[in-house]
């Protein structure tokens, strides 16, 4: 069996990424490092936890990325070949509110677990970043190679983990991958996050706060094809390296708007545009020639991905309607009730 750290598995794109390199690779056998917080649902992966194919070739281990002592141990016991790091605050408006969080999560943490990973000879690891640390831009896409210009304090810290986890490479010889995907779409994400606000606010006939002009542009990624693209880096990108991984569908967040009222039938009048974000970037695109000319490409269609995941939520309601009460309603309430209430 190969030994795989996979952190943040109960989020969003973790868990899904569990769930499809437990089914790719029957001689994986991964433990999944979580601090279940409020984004993290160790439930999300029951189905794992019940399937005789992958139940004893998954373990949950409750515990922070930024903590050695819950870290260390872990890597002597279970000798890694690769590491996944998923874990991170990841949400821009709560890092505006509060960024102590982010710094100490996203980069503290990614430092806690590329220690472990040198000491204890990892052959590889694979740091999850995003396309938000090149910045917004108004024209073309960005390359690997272009300057980092991250805006607001998720995509600085996420920019500060992706430098300090090349550095791993540059100054220490450790085998580091960095991934820069776009946004994700898909199954099983916190609903704070604009598809899945805007699906389960439309499915309860709530108004859709829309930020600004509605016209930040936004490439959208399934998040299967982010996991298919994550595994092929695994296998075929080279240490050092840096790999932008996106859906090629660029699309306006209105777009994305009116395409979920479509889809579920419901009327435009639900969309209440709001003060915009501070900071707000208005753009971002990247090219992912690089991964593809190592043979990978993402493949879900664009338009039937969205209306099937629009159907998942719509079809879930156990999964998001005791998420969107307690902790959530008061992140709701004061990110969006005096928006929206200067809206109307
Ligand atoms: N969502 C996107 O569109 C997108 C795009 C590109 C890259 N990414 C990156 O992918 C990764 C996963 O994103 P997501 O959308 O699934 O996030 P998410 O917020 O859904 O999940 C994050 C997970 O990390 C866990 N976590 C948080 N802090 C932790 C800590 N200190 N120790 C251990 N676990 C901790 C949470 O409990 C949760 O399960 C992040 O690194 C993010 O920056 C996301």
């Amino acid at each position: 069996m190969i030994n795989v750290l996979v952190t943040g598995g109960a989020g969003f794109i973790g868990g899904n990424f569990v769930r499809y390199a437990l089914k790719k690779h029957p001689d994986w056998r991964i433990v999944n490092l979580d601090k279940l917080t409020y984004a993290g649902r160790k439930e999300n992966l029951s189905d794992i936890e019940q399937d005789p194919d992958t139940a004893s070739r998954y373990q949950f281990v409750l515990g922070d990325i930024a903590d050695a002592s819950v870290v260390d141990p872990l890597f002597d016991e279970e000798k890694f070949t690769y590491a996944f790091n998923f874990a991170a605050e990841t949400h821009v408006d709560r890092s505006i509110g509060d960024p102590g969080g982010f710094i100490q999560t996203d980069v503290y943490g990614t430092y806690v677990l590329l220690e472990a990973g040198k000491r204890n000879d990892l052959k590889r690891f694979v740091q999850i970043s995003t396309d938000e640390v090149y910045g917004s831009i108004d024209e073309g896409s960005f390359t690997e190679t272009d300057l980092i210009t991250p805006r607001n304090p998720y995509s600085a810290s996420k920019a500060g983990a992706d430098r300090l986890a090349y550095s791993y490479f540059s100054t220490y010889g450790m085998d580091v991958v960095v991934t820069r995907a776009s946004n994700n779409y898909g199954p099983y994400q916190y609903p704070e996050k604009l598809v899945p606000l805007f699906v389960t606010n439309a499915l309860e006939d709530l108004p859709l706060p829309l930020y600004g002009d509605g016209k930040n542009i936004r490439d959208w990624l399934h998040v299967d094809d982010h996991c298919s693209g994550l595994d092929f880096v695994c296998a075929k990108g080279k240490a050092g390296e840096v790999y932008n991984i996106g859906g090629g569908n660029e699309r306006m967040n209105i777009e994305i708007t009116g395409l979920i009222l479509k889809t579920l039938n419901k009327p435009d009048t639900l969309i209440k545009p709001v003060e915009d974000r501070l900071g707000h970037d208005r753009r971002y695109s990247v090219s992912t020639e690089k991964l593809q000319s190592l043979g990978w490409k993402s493949e879900k269609d664009f338009e039937t991905g969205i209306v099937e995941t629009i159907k998942w939520y719509e079809n879930n309601r156990e999964w998001w309607e005791p998420i969107k009460s307690g902790e959530y309603k008061e992140y709701y309430e004061s990110m969006y009730r005096d928006r929206l209430d200067k809206a109307s």
